[in-house]
């Protein structure tokens, strides 16, 4: 499918220093239509900018809407690169699925986003630990306030320039275990990567930064014992030597490709690595016999990010003593040396653009 181009007149400045997270957008934007009985149709990329609507569009209203999230990364020798760009199509259309939303051919997604970045190349960072975070994203956009799916969609993307997700960078962080509220139940949207999974998540959020805590734990919906995920990660536990990260078999937890490739790299390391329930009770009992080893979240906006302190209730774990673990550190270098070209990317993970 051919893709239009229509180039900004005026370009913006390049942000200078630190550049945060998803706070500064480049010159363009990646659009496409959706319409019934048409399909996915007329990709053009325009001058990023407010879009129009109209407020009875459906996504503003039960929003119907999914996201994805991936990186070009600049490498030393100039070239640039995604990183499985492929598992966020995949990914994009079960969330679309789930939605009733209709789904993309994974080449066209991938040369969607390829397309974008190439228009605005010159907006990848070359700053050490930063990227082009890409954000493509579904809106419904029927203007109609029956509850039903909609006929018409917008595809985007936009681009960021960023750097660390956290501004404690590769620091550990502090993380509350949420007891009140619930993220995901069994059957619900926890594994689609939409909207609403987050706004859902916000409140404990507040809750957990005004206790001066980066980000919240979530428990299982159900017994509300089991471990889940981190707001914006997956989460790995080092018990004993053993690596636990919970499964995602029950379609309550997001799918992580940084998760699945850690579990990927860790068992071609030699680690044993375990997908299963694992229970508060647990990791408590674990830190009192002194077995937690290590706690961290990985996911593509926070790569590896090590956990140095859990709360539950009034009790307060502190892990590894508020250092980076052995593993974490292992994992950051390896993940972030493939994906920045500086060591030979063995498994095909990479797509040059
Ligand atoms: C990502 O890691 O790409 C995410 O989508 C997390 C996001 C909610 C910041």
């Amino acid at each position: 499918m051919e893709i239009k181009i229509e180039r900004t007149a005026a370009p913006k400045e390049k942000p200078t220093g630190a550049l945060g997270f998803g706070k500064v957008f480049t010159d363009h934007m990646l659009v496409m239509d959706y319409t019934e009985g048409k399909g996915w149709h007329d990709p053009r990329i325009v001058p990023f900018g407010p879009i129009s609507l109209s407020p009875a569009s459906m996504v503003f209203h039960y929003g119907q809407e999914n996201f994805e999230g991936l990186k070009a990364y600049r490498t030393d020798d100039g070239r640039t690169l995604l990183f499985r760009p492929y598992e966020n199509a995949r990914r994009m259309n079960n969330s679309c699925d789930r939605l009733c939303m209709p789904k993309m051919d994974e080449e066209l997604w991938v040369e969607c986003v390829k397309a974008a970045v190439r228009e605005d190349l010159d907006w990848v960072p070359t700053e050490p630990g930063t990227a082009l975070y890409i954000r493509p994203f579904i809106i419904a956009t029927d203007p109609f306030l029956g509850v039903r799916a909609s006929n018409t969609y917008y595809f985007m993307v936009i681009l960021s320039p960023s750097g660390a997700y956290y501004s404690t960078g590769i620091n550990p962080v502090k993380i509350y275990i949420e007891t009140e509220y619930v993220r995901a139940v069994r059957g619900g949207t926890g594994f689609a990567k939409c909207g609403g999974n987050y706004a859902a998540s916000i409140k404990s959020q507040t809750k957990a930064h005004e206790e001066g805590y980066e980000q919240v734990l979530w428990l299982d919906g159900v017994e509300r014992k089991y471990i889940e995920e981190v707001g914006s990660m997956n989460v790995f536990f080092k018990i004993d030597g053993e690596i636990i990260t919970p499964s995602i078999a029950d379609g309550s937890i997001l799918p992580g490709i940084t998760r699945k490739s850690c579990i990927e790299l860790l068992r071609n390391k030699g680690y044993k690595v375990t997908e299963r329930k694992l229970s508060v009770d647990e990791v408590e009992a674990a830190a009192k016999a002194g077995k937690l080893e290590e706690i961290f979240g990985t996911g593509t906006a926070a790569v590896i990010s090590p956990v140095g302190e859990i709360k539950i209730g009034d009790e307060i774990i502190t892990i590894n003593d508020n250092r980076i673990g052995e593993v974490s550190q292992w994992l950051y270098d390896t993940l972030t040396g493939i994906q920045w070209g500086r060591i030979e990317d063995t498994m095909g993970w990479t797509v040059e653009i």
